[in-house]
């Protein structure tokens, strides 16, 4: 539990006394195991300078509404230079800031601010693709066949008489084949190379040394200029199998939005990745006491083989994505936070929950069963729920303020390299991306400075009602909800990370204790349940009558009184 400041802690108020912490012995190396980061997808979240999208000076002036929040750092999503094909996912320079988002000294002031607000900025590094603009897959292109320059991607001929067909079978995760074919230099049809994703994001060869070395020179970068961290996008790729065979199931990426072909991810060659970029952060923390994160998109079948990911000398977390996929369902709950704690707990991290983020309908609206009352109520029970559970958490703007998805853009509105690539809207992600409602009554909400250009994703009139201004303003709004909700992780024992023991409940009810005795229960069903408590509880999702737990609510109690 993060509690009070260690002594390699930044401190709570600005001070300088970070930089010359001594390295820190024990507590600072577990700050991460049940730590609320907040995801800020830079994009949406504040315009600084009126272009119609969100940059880092932005960020710097929201940082007092995170600190009030309570959260224990952020997530910046992708801010290098990119053409931005895949919202910045597609990078042409790691080691530099792309002018939308604003300049190294813009990062250099933010990562100050952080440490002296003390919450951990963690960056996202993407090591499994580069941009097509990136200067290595322009020499590639230029290279001829064989060249030490193809090698750092997988290029390979095509098959048929001509090379006309590519050398797999293999379908991108975003629709199409996953192998584009290149003009050589002389302008004949050429080679074919791999891209997972889009054209635009070519696949490195995680088989070539100059591909590792490179990307520990990147995370030595910003860690030389105050990262506390990286979010590691697509963590179960960097290898394919060597021979890139055929699947026997194509389609799979593509139908699932996920990492499934077991040919093109988790193979076994990127856990040893994994350990030297864990050394990497290491070193930094035996140097200054503060301990470095690495947190995984390691999407993967099975809490069992994200364990793999989480062995003590790899990454501190991973993601547990299977809350992102489950139903409104007790049982569905019951049987997911099992497997997660025991799969996970195993290897000595903890679990990392999340319920959002920028790749997935909002809960709001994911829980919702056409009804955004009905939404509203369940996103938040689920909120409290996620928040009791042992282990750290990780929440995605704007989910703070009850935002629901945005599903009526019009089709000229989208942005999404999965809507361009398939022609249809199943997937697509700008609806979770609209830019945040900060104040006022129309847009830009406060997004952007007066006189700015419109916000590169329209933002529904509607989301007046959910605008920051009003949370703060509302002490039964989400905001509130979510700030008690991290007050108390950090005050209370039974919070964090411990043990979780289920109590008998009816079905479409869960209940557990934390620790020695901290209740939270959820009633997922449409009728009130008995609250297993009497009462007032500590902290509810929505009003709870004595000894009552309606619908679509969440809440905890401290115990003395459970009808265990
Ligand atoms: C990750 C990101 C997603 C991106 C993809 C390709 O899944 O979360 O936004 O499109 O990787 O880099």
């Amino acid at each position: 539990m993060l509690t009070s400041p260690t002594p390699g802690d930044p401190p709570a108020t600005p001070g300088r006394a970070l930089l010359t912490a001594p390295p820190a012995a024990g507590p600072d190396r577990r700050w991460w195991r049940d730590a609320v980061v907040y995801q800020v997808y830079l994009r949406s979240f504040q315009d600084s300078d009126g272009d119609g999208v969100g940059d880092l000076a932005g960020v710097r002036t929201r940082l007092p509404y995170l600190k009030r929040l309570g959260v224990d750092g952020i997530w910046l999503n992708p801010f290098y230079a990119s053409p931005q094909h895949d919202h910045g996912y597609d990078v042409a320079d790691h080691c530099a800031v792309d002018p939308l988002f604003g300049s190294l000294d813009d990062f250099d002031l933010l990562a100050e601010d952080c440490r002296l607000l003390g919450l951990r900025l963690i960056l996202d590094v993407v090591p499994n693709h580069c941009s097509r603009e990136h200067p290595w897959f322009r020499a590639a292109l230029r290279a001829a066949p064989g060249s030490p320059e193809r090698a750092l991607f997988h290029f390979a001929d095509g098959r048929g008489e001509g090379g006309e067909l590519p050398p797999n079978n293999w379908r991108a995760m975003f629709g199409g084949p996953a192998w584009t074919r290149i003009r050589e230099a002389d302008g004949s049809p050429g080679q074919w190379y791999l891209h997972l994703f889009t054209p635009e994001q070519p696949d490195l060869n995680w088989r070539r040394p100059e591909v590792a070395a490179e990307f520990e020179r990147i995370l030595r970068f910003w860690l030389d200029r105050g990262a506390d961290g990286f979010r590691i996008d697509v963590a179960a790729g960097l290898f394919k199998h060597p021979e890139l065979p055929d699947s026997p199931d194509p389609e799979a990426d593509e139908r699932t939005r996920d990492s499934v072909n077991p040919l093109a991810w988790n193979q076994p060659e990127v856990h040893g990745i994994w350990r030297r970029w864990r050394a990497v952060c290491e070193e930094y923390t035996a140097r200054d006491g503060r301990q470095r994160l690495l947190v995984g998109e390691a999407s993967v079948p099975t809490a069992a083989e994200q364990a793999a990911y989480l062995r003590p000398d790899e990454l501190h977390q991973a993601f547990f994505f299977h809350l992102l996929h489950a139903p409104w369902d007790a049982a569905h709950w019951h049987r997911v936070v099992d497997d997660a704690v025991r799969d996970i707990a195993a290897t000595g991290s903890t679990v990392t929950w999340v319920l959002n983020n920028h790749d997935q309908v909002r809960t709001t609206t994911r829980f919702g069963a056409d009804d955004p009352l009905t939404g509203a109520a369940r996103a938040r029970a689920a909120a409290l729920l996620m928040l009791a559970l042992p282990g750290a958490a990780y929440l995605y703007q704007g989910e703070e303020l009850g935002l629901p998805e945005v599903e009526d853009l019009p089709d000229e509105a989208l942005t999404d390299p999965i809507y361009h690539r398939t022609g249809n809207r199943t997937g697509i992600r700008d609806g979770c991306r609209i830019p945040m409602p900060w104040s006022g009554q129309e847009p830009p909400f406060g997004f952007a400075p007066e006189g700015a250009k419109q916000p590169w994703l329209p933002q529904p009139t509607h989301f007046a009602a959910h605008t920051a201004e009003r949370a703060l303003a509302d002490t039964g709004s989400a905001w509130h909800l979510y700030r008690e909700a991290l007050h108390l992780r950090r005050v209370l024992p039974q919070l964090g990370e411990g043990t979780l023991r289920w109590i008998d409940t009816p079905p479409g009810v869960l209940a557990f204790v934390r620790g020695d005795g901290l209740i939270c229960a959820v009633n997922f069903g449409d009728e009130p349940a008995l609250a297993p408590v009497d009462g007032e509880p500590l902290l509810a999702s929505g009003p709870c009558p004595p000894c009552t737990l309606p619908a679509a609510t969440a809440a905890w109690w401290i115990a003395g009184n459970a009808k265990l």
